[in-house]
């Protein structure tokens, strides 16, 4: 048993089952006193509303917080963003242009201000036409000249980010500043944003076995030896992941 670097989705991954979540806790817990082992959250929350379900559920205090799909970068729940990563955000982004760009499209509903920031707009958009719109938005957003990053997840929320934006490019930034191991890291998710953090290379992967389908159709279309599907949901899913690959 050695140190590794636990990155976790929170709301159907992490956070689920909270008999399960107990278990994982206390196991990473241990392991973080004994090893070092470090443990970081990576959601599509705000920090605001991160922080109404970490007064709700029982979250270990992480090394590091991802919060707005990669959008800011913090070492602790009440810090400041990292002001290095917010610079590599802000590379080619124009909110304004975007805002103006979506609202083009009628079908595009703005999620809560609360959701929103300086590198996140985001939108709730119906599965049934999103076939339709995704590629017509795209096409309008690079007309405009855009660099972009956009992300359909969960069946309903659609993310335009800056280009350099997502929970893979945010947490490659931190693997990089902490000098970790890729082969000592595990990353663990349920849903269409959750694809970038899995797709790090070197690095191993879980997804929990109630993911859905955006995320299971995607590791069946390109699976890695690295990447294991667990049957199980939630935190028990991310406990059997992290056996499987003998993390634990
Ligand atoms: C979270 C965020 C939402 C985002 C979604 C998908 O639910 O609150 O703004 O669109 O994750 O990334
Ligand atoms: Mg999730």
């Amino acid at each position: 048993m050695a140190q590794f670097l636990l990155v976790t989705d929170l709301d159907n991954t992490l956070v689920g089952d909270d008999a399960a979540l107990g278990q994982l806790n206390q196991r990473i817990s241990e392991h973080r006193s004994t090893f070092g082992t470090r443990l970081v959250y990576s959601t599509g929350r705000s920090h605001q509303s991160y922080l109404e379900l970490a007064r709700q559920k029982r979250l270990l205090p992480p090394d590091a917080l991802i919060t707005g799909v990669g959008t800011a970068i913090r070492y602790s729940n009440d810090g400041e963003p990292d002001g290095d990563w917010s610079a590599v955000l802000q590379n080619g982004w124009d909110r304004d242009l975007a805002l103006n760009v979506a609202s083009h499209f009628a079908d595009l509903v703005l999620q809560p201000e609360s959701e929103q920031s300086q590198f996140k707009l985001s939108y709730f958009l119906s599965e049934e036409i999103a076939p339709d719109v995704l590629p017509r938005l795209t096409d309008l957003l690079k007309e405009a000249e855009l660099q972009f990053n956009l992300i359909y997840s969960g069946r309903k929320d659609l993310d335009i980010l800056p280009a350099s934006a997502d929970k893979g490019m945010a947490l490659n930034f931190l693997i990089n500043k902490w000098q970790c191991n890729p082969a000592r890291t595990i990353t663990c998710g349920d849903s269409g944003n959750d694809r970038a953090l899995l797709s790090i290379s070197g690095t191993y992967g879980i997804i929990v076995g109630n993911a859905y389908p955006e995320l299971l159709e995607w590791h069946r279309n390109s699976p890695s030896p690295q990447r294991y599907l667990a049957n199980q949901y939630c935190a028990a899913g991310i406990l059997e992941g992290l056996r499987h690959f003998g993390f634990l």
